[in-house]
């Protein structure tokens, strides 16, 4: 059973916590398909998405999962709203808070604005992504459709390749994937390789074919430009060649192979057209996961609150 009220990382989640949200999104992507995308599991409930950086999916993701289980959501459009006129995140929080919102997904540029977030509020709180620290929803998508795609995460092996040093959904790729026995193996330019890393359980390749050699899977991360201050790589086409995934990179992966890229991808940079819109590419298909995930974490924390709190 989920034990938390929050949902600010991997780091702390247990294998069995992330094996549950698992097996729930397989049954809450039942739901989805089913042509019929209306439960009443949150009926009564409400759930506000708070995100002070942009977003397409983790966003409306969570805002089609509580709609399709019942609940009420708002968006709060931070740049239209009073954090604009001087209010802080934890005076933000516990208005919130008087309305009797049972849910926040929070995005802040600030890594543990979540955690502070969560210490302030009775509601529960779900780590949209924050800084370079954790994206723990998106990790939980990619092991699922792992997970479906290859029938285990135990075993696996996985290929992260691209901005790892300003990626939250490296690390918390890395917290979940380790804990669930899979290895990760990781290839950046130097300059895009958090030092360290290495202690946390990564395996740092020496080359992008070494780091491909063998995989299960071949995850490109997006380049962060929004949180590099330059000069950690001389030219996006320099990247693309030497550090992109292309077709030839993907011939030193296992044969049935798959390619996860979180999202939005920058064309023609971290991956080709062709491994986008590649047999091997499941992209797509971790958007639809991404609901089927955020679904069961909202499932399995009313839960938690109705036993605990
Ligand atoms: N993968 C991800 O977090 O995408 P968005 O920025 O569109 O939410």
């Amino acid at each position: 059973m989920l034990q938390r009220k929050d949902l600010l990382g991997l780091k702390d989640c247990s294998s069995a916590e992330i094996y549950e949200i698992l097996d729930e999104a397989a049954e809450m992507k039942k739901i989805i398909l089913s042509g019929n995308k209306r439960s009443d599991i949150l009926s009564g409930k409400s759930l506000v998405t708070l995100f002070y950086e942009n977003s397409t999916r983790t966003r409306s993701s969570f805002e089609l999962a509580a709609k399709y289980l019942g609940a009420s959501e708002v968006n709060i459009s931070v740049a239209t709203s009073s954090v604009q006129k001087g209010e802080t995140l934890i005076d933000t929080g516990e208005t919130l808070d008087a309305m009797h919102v049972d849910y926040i997904v929070i995005r802040h540029p600030m890594a543990g604005a979540p955690k502070l977030l969560a210490e302030h509020v009775k509601a529960s709180v779900l780590n949209g992504g924050d800084g370079m620290h954790a994206h723990p929803t998106q990790a939980l998508l990619d092991m699922f459709t792992m997970r479906e795609k290859l029938g285990k995460i135990e075993g696996l092996k996985v290929a992260i390749l691209g901005d790892i040093k300003h990626s939250r959904v490296a690390m918390s790729n890395l917290f979940g994937l380790t804990k669930l026995g899979a290895s990760v193996h990781m290839y950046a330019p130097a300059t895009m390789i958090p030092k360290e890393i290495e202690r946390l359980g990564a395996h740092i390749a020496c080359s992008r074919e070494q780091a491909v050699e063998g995989a299960d899977v071949v995850m490109g991360l997006r380049i962060q430009l929004e949180r590099q201050h330059g000069g950690l790589f001389p030219s996006l086409s320099e990247y693309a060649k030497y550090y992109g995934v292309n077709d030839g990179v993907l011939k030193y992966a296992k044969k049935n192979a798959i390619v996860l890229h979180p999202g939005p991808v920058n064309r023609g940079v971290e991956l080709t057209p062709q491994v986008i819109d590649g047999d091997s590419s499941f992209i797509l298909e971790q958007v639809t996961n991404g609901v089927a995930v955020r679904m069961a974490i909202l499932k399995l924390l009313k839960e938690y609150r109705e036993k605990n709190l």
